[in-house]
């Protein structure tokens, strides 16, 4: 029945900087990195590691700098970081990053409340973000949030999303990704809205970003795979959300995907016991169990293993 689906599967691990920004507690920057390399070590090829944000809008990421200085970094991994406008550019190449986010929204009312920029202000922003990114040899990434529903103003339509998606492609990202914000989407809306934007940017230029709110995100994540795609963004431990989408719980965890993949047959490189210690690590970190379903079940069984 599954036949169709793509035998190997790229996951990027977005822990560190998606699962990190929705925290109170200020997480010590020395367990954000020993975290961050647990990560590297399990075996993903892209981890987004932090954010060069505004630090009033995320205090938890202030320390991007101090994360990209502390960090190992393993050859032939990608480290992302998020970058909202040029001086968030300017403070990821001082701190020596090689791959960069920019991130705008399907929606307007939620780039205000995100960004505090329309649609097209953000663009604006992003097209001396991506022309620094072309002069120092690096690659940058674009996210469509709140495609599939907007916490302020309801519905959206697939025309939005399809019009941000074309006009990242334009300004050169290496690939979209397609945030499901505050986790609303069923599986028929990813069937109805997926192949048109493979169409538009082809399958290999496009990547699902599910967060969990409802329990639908695996669902979606097998719905997209038979549609052809091949790129999934998840959390391990299954933290996350964004302060500014209310009620955004985390992101699809990254362990119940694998598990999820592995049953498929569909290889990924990631070894999930490592990411399971990973997440633990991050638990233990937070002061609580972690919501992914298949790393509580793991860890009933590991002892203390992590
Ligand atoms: P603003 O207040 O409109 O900007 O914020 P501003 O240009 O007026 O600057 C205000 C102050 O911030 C100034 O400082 C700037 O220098 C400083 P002051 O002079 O008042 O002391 N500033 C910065 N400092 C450090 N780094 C920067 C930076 N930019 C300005 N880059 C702004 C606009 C975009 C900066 C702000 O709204 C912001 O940083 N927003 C980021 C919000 C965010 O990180 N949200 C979460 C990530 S998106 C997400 O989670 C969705 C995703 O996961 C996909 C999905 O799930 O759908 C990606
Ligand atoms: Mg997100």
């Amino acid at each position: 029945m599954f036949e169709s689906i793509p035998r190997r599967v790229r996951v990027v691990e977005v822990g560190p900087r998606d699962g990190l920004q929705n925290e109170k507690a200020i997480v010590p920057t020395a367990e954000k990195i020993a975290f961050i390399d647990l990560l590297s070590a399990a075996g993903f090829g892209v981890i987004e590691a932090t954010s060069f944000v505004s630090p009033r809008a995320i205090p938890q990421l202030a320390d991007a700098a101090e994360v990209m200085a502390g960090i190992t970094r393993r050859e032939g991994v990608d480290y992302p970081v998020l970058v909202p406008n040029e001086k968030g550019m300017r403070r990821a190449i001082d701190a020596g990053a090689r791959v960069v986010a920019v991130f705008t929204a399907a929606s307007e009312a939620f780039t205000r409340a995100n960004i505090n920029m329309t649609i097209d202000e953000s663009f604006a922003a992003f097209r001396p973000v991506v022309a620094l990114a072309g002069e120092h040899g690096m690659r940058a990434r674009g996210y469509v949030s709140t495609a599939f529903g907007c916490p302020y103003q309801g519905a959206v339509a697939p025309e939005a999303v399809l019009d941000v998606t074309g006009r990242l492609l334009d300004l050169g990202v290496y690939e979209v990704s397609i945030g499901d914000t505050i986790g609303v989407a069923t599986p028929d809306q990813i069937a109805a809205l997926v192949p048109r934007l493979i169409a538009l940017a082809g399958a290999d230029r496009l990547a699902l970003h599910l967060h969990d709110t409802r329990g639908t995100a695996l669902a979606n994540v097998l719905a997209a795979l038979q549609l052809g795609v091949g790129t999934f963004d998840s959390a391990a431990g299954g933290v996350g959300g964004c302060p500014f989408a209310p009620g955004a719980a985390g992101n699809l965890a990254t362990e119940d995907l694998l598990y999820m993949l592995r049953g498929l047959g569909v290889e990924t490189g990631i070894d999930l016991d490592a990411v399971v210690r990973a997440g633990a690590f991050l638990g233990k970190a937070l002061g609580r169990a972690l919501p992914s379903k298949y790393a509580q079940a793991a860890l009933a069984t590991m002892g203390d293993a992590p």
